[in-house]
């Protein structure tokens, strides 16, 4: 990429929950229009990060840039207004279960503009297509199989157009066939509407698909950034046990209480 544009940056952010340390000094960069992809083991502080860099969470230390701003310095109109800008697709679709598919799609179109229902109801059916789920407004989020809930949750973060679409494990609890086409549409979308998409994911099919480049997180620590090729060609013995999904390594797997209670007090 030419004349990449920096649309995403965290400089050294680090974050305590109690006293234990989830964030240690993450800096990174995310380009316009790449697909980055944020990989790592359950709970080495994926979800953290991105709650970071959508600033929905203050760092303890360090600074994150979110389209050209430094989030700690921004009134809430401003934060405001750079919300509108980014989507967010939750781990679990999110979805309010009262409301239709239609109403749960265009919740931030009804909450943040002033656009009449036509109009509205216009973008809502725009957005589904999309997303492949053409005419399905009227149904209501309990008749939908889970791909289509989150295939549902994708309509709606893309409803205001953002320039930046956060995922949080999208396919996470999906059969491999349903993973696939969420994967599809994600790399669909972002070329379709030539949005920059940051992923955090531990399926590593889905890595190696969608991913323009990758970060591997360990622990709250950024192990390496590259493109896939270069993550599956990583020495990193750290990067190379977790793609190959090796019990064997310098990850451990804690089969001892006090070894586990040990790890979460340092
Ligand atoms: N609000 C919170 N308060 C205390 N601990 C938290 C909180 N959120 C996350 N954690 C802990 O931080 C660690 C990282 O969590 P998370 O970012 O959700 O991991 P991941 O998404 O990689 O699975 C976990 O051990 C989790 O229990
Ligand atoms: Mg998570």
């Amino acid at each position: 990429m030419e004349n990449k544009e920096i649309v995403i940056r965290s400089e050294n952010v680090s974050r305590k929950f109690g006293d234990r340390s989830i964030l240690n000094g993450i800096s990174l960069e995310v380009y316009r229009g790449e697909t980055f992809v944020i990989m790592g083991g359950s709970g080495c502080g994926k979800s953290t990060l991105l709650r970071h860099l959508i600033g929905a969470l203050k760092p303890d230390s360090g600074k994150v840039y979110l389209l050209g701003k430094e989030l700690s310095g921004l009134s809430e109109g401003e934060m405001d207004m750079i919300k509108k800008k980014i989507g967010m697709c939750y781990q679990s679709a999110a979805l309010f279960d009262s409301m239709t598919v239609g109403d749960n799609v265009s919740l931030p179109l009804r909450e943040h503009t002033k656009l009449d229902k036509s109009v509205i109801d216009i973008v809502v059916k725009m957005k589904l297509e999309l997303v492949g789920l053409r005419g399905f407004e009227d149904l209501m989020p309990s008749q939908l199989s889970g791909g289509m809930r989150k295939r549902v949750g994708l309509a709606r973060a893309i409803v205001m157009d953002p320039e930046i679409i956060f995922y949080d494990e999208p396919t996470a609890g999906l059969d491999p066939i349903v993973a696939g086409v969420i994967d599809k549409l994600i790399l669909d979308l972002s070329k379709k509407l030539s949005i920059t998409s940051v992923v955090v994911t531990h399926d590593m099919k889905s890595v190696f698909s969608i991913a323009d480049r990758v970060a591997m997180l360990y622990e709250g620590k950024v192990l390496e950034v590259g493109s896939p090729d270069e993550i599956k060609n990583s020495s990193n013995p750290m990067i190379r046990q977790f793609i190959a999904g090796s019990p064997d390594g310098p990850i451990k797997f804690f089969q001892q209480k006090d070894d586990y209670l040990e790890h979460l007090i340092k």
